[in-house]
């Protein structure tokens, strides 16, 4: 997007990101987790964050849940919100990613169109993340007692039920978390990530 008129960015002037990313002996870079509510998305990435911080490196976990209770606590689940939250979610994390520091992204961003908006933002920054758990294994756990809820029809444009969730065409990763720990799950992720992080 071009620059709206009278504004004057001093991106210039501030320290570069390679500064910061040599002052924290790693790249900045972001790991986009997609997946239906109650997949396991922040689950896993508070164990990704765990396993990264043994090797030094400074992460910086966004949920859907927090970030709707702050920064976005003014949208909704229409796909015109949805499509709001994810893109001041990908301008957030480009702000870290300049700092050198590796976003851990938990949002549901269900489909195809919006994961785009976010990669059109970030770039190659950003790396997706399937975190692949069927609709029936969620419904089963409802962790949060949303799927009861939707089920009685107490929540609308519920995504797997009345909203749609688009099945991420080339993630980095299709984490199939059903009979996989947690532990098992962040690895996997661990594993991909860390030739990224340190170069
Ligand atoms: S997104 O679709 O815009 O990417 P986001 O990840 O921010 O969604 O928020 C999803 C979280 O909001 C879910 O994990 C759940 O806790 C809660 N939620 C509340 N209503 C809905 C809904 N209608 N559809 C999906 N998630 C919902």
């Amino acid at each position: 997007m071009s620059t709206p008129k009278n504004i004057h960015t001093t991106f210039d002037r501030i320290l570069q990101r390679k500064d910061k990313e040599a002052m924290l002996n790693q790249k900045g870079m972001v790991v986009w987790m997609t997946g239906l509510s109650g997949s396991g998305k922040t689950t896993i990435a508070v164990a990704l964050e765990k396993l990264l911080a043994e090797k030094g490196i400074l992460t910086q976990i966004l949920d859907g849940d927090n970030i709707r209770s702050g920064i976005n606590n003014n949208l909704g689940f229409s796909e015109e919100d949805r499509k709001e939250n994810i893109r001041r979610i990908a301008e957030v994390s480009k702000l870290f990613v300049n700092c050198g520091i590796v976003t851990l992204n938990c949002f549901v961003s269900p489909t195809k169109d919006i994961r785009q908006q976010a990669k059109q933002i970030l770039g190659d920054d950003m790396v997706e993340v399937f975190i692949n758990t069927p609709f029936d294994e969620c419904e089963k756990r409802d962790v949060k007692g949303l799927y009861a809820k939707a089920r009685a029809g107490e929540i609308k444009n519920f995504t797997g039920l009345d909203a749609p969730f688009e099945t991420p065409e080339a993630p980095l990763l299709d984490i199939r978390t059903v009979g996989l720990s947690v532990e098992e799950c962040a690895t996997q992720i661990y594993d991909a990530v860390l030739p990224l992080i340190k170069q």
